[in-house]
């Protein structure tokens, strides 16, 4: 038995890789280890989207360089965005990496790693960056979580905003056939799980590329009808491509939750424009009014990049005024970082470093004032949370979310793991809401 210690970086998509990495190795016999002590086999796994987010994976390789030194029978992988990017240049960077691979190479992982180990004088670099089309492939046993499981139904992304590197990384969109997405589901359902979230650069583009009509409105009337699958999530929305008939089948299925994640980027058209972003402030706002009038008590959560180049102090003050007037439960709010290969890497980056961390702070603020007065509205309703574990941050408590993305911490119990539960709100915090549950379903408990 061999083992393996794997690091994640990024995305929901890059969660989701990681444990398609897991499920690739599980078949060759490598446990996971989270001591990178005992491993045989090291990954990280990637993401380019920030400076920020390279530079930890840098200083990470920096550390598993002394690690090497030690003990040079140990393999090292980059996996990933990164190595989408940065391929040769990460071998050159750090000479003790083994093995670059590219999102589209994951299933062929555990051939990468023989090919390694059986080089001449027992080792060889391999490099695979190709982009291919398909690759769904998943070990339905290798899950890290018994009842949530991301979905993949697009991959890659044809919008090419001026700042993002994802079309480089993730290459051009693809949606999965429906009928492969609900027999993943439906296996996933077969093995316990209860909520699956469905992943997309652009989800609501989803089945653009069949041409016959069905897209992610009918999608998820399909996966909501498998019995055992209690609630369904998608991210991420896009303003242009949020349609009527995709908020009409999350008003209608139940079992869909009314939460979008719906990015703004910015709140003055100058710079949506300048981002290629292809929609503009009265697009948002119709796409929020007519979500808040078909879907009653939907949550729409955004993210926003400051200091964009040319980003004013009026256009910063357009994204203050947008963060207030849609009332977003939730903000991502994002330093702009220059991106090798994007459009907008040809602009002058001309906010200084300590006015976007001024920005940040203040969006971050305001972001916050808002989730506290949603949180003050919701005190003493009752809300459904599906029981996710115990709380990281009291683990005295359980944690889990309502069907809006809220978390909310209260007192539990292990058998309620994986189940939807009624809890009062009683306090909250600006991240957390703290409830009871209902005495009628804690008495049912206890009976059994
Ligand atoms: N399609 C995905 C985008 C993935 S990137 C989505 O719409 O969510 C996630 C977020 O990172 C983006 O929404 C953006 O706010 C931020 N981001 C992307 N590139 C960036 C860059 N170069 N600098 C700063 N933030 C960036
Ligand atoms: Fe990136 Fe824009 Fe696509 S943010 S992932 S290019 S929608």
């Amino acid at each position: 038995m061999k083992k393996v210690h794997l690091l994640t970086y990024g995305c929901q998509m890059n969660q989701l890789d990681s444990e398609l990495v897991l499920g690739a190795l599980a078949s060759e016999d490598y446990k996971p280890t989270e001591s990178v002590q005992d491993a045989d086999l090291v990954l990280l796994n990637t993401c380019s989207v920030r400076e920020h987010a390279e530079d930890k994976v840098y200083s990470a390789l920096g550390t598993l360089k002394r690690l090497k030194r030690k003990r040079p029978e140990l393999v090292i992988g980059v996996v990933g965005c990164m190595a989408q990017m940065d391929r040769e240049a990460i071998l050159s960077k750090a000479p003790h990496v083994d093995l670059v691979l590219g999102p589209g190479q994951i299933d062929h992982l555990p051939a990468f790693v023989r090919q390694v180990l059986g080089g001449e004088n027992g080792r060889r670099k391999v490099l695979a960056t190709e982009q291919k089309e398909v690759r769904f492939a998943r070990n339905i046993r290798a899950r890290p979580d018994p009842n949530q499981a991301f979905v993949e139904v697009i991959r890659g992304c044809d919008v090419h905003c001026t700042f993002c590197v994802v079309p480089m990384t993730r290459g051009p969109e693809y949606s999965r056939r429906p009928e492969d997405v609900l027999a993943e589901v439906q296996a996933l359902a077969d093995d316990g799980v209860r909520e699956v979230t469905l992943l997309g650069q652009t989800v609501d583009h989803y089945g653009k590329d069949f041409r016959n009509g069905y897209g992610l409105g009918e999608l998820l009337r399909d996966v909501a009808s498998i019995d055992g699958i209690v609630r369904v999530r998608f991210i991420t929305s896009h303003p242009r491509y949020l349609d009527d008939r995709i908020l009409a089948a999350i008003s209608d299925t139940p079992k869909v939750c009314p939460y979008l994640h719906m990015p703004l980027q910015s709140g003055s058209d100058a710079v949506l424009a300048r981002m290629k972003r292809k929609y503009d402030m009265a697009r948002y706002r119709d796409r929020v009014a007519r979500a808040r009038e078909t879907i009653p008590g939907v949550s729409i959560a955004s993210d926003f990049i400051v200091g964009f180049p040319g980003e004013t102090a009026e256009d910063f003050e357009a994204s203050v005024r947008a963060i207030l007037e849609f009332r977003f439960s939730n903000s991502f709010i994002f330093k702009y970082s220059p991106r090798p290969g994007t459009a907008a890497v040809e602009f002058p980056d001309d906010v200084p470093p300590e006015e976007k961390k001024r920005r940040n702070q203040v969006l971050l603020a305001v972001t916050n004032r808002v989730r506290e007065e949603e949180h003050r509205s919701m005190l003493g309703s009752l809300v459904d949370v599906l029981v996710e574990g115990i709380s990281k941050r009291d683990p005295a408590k359980y944690m889990g979310r309502t069907r809006t993305n809220h978390i909310v911490c209260f007192d539990g119990q292990p058998e309620l793991v994986g189940q939807e539960v009624s809890v009062k709100l009683a306090s909250a915090t600006t991240l957390t809401l703290f409830g009871e549950r209902t005495k009628a379903e804690a008495t049912d408990i206890v009976r059994g």
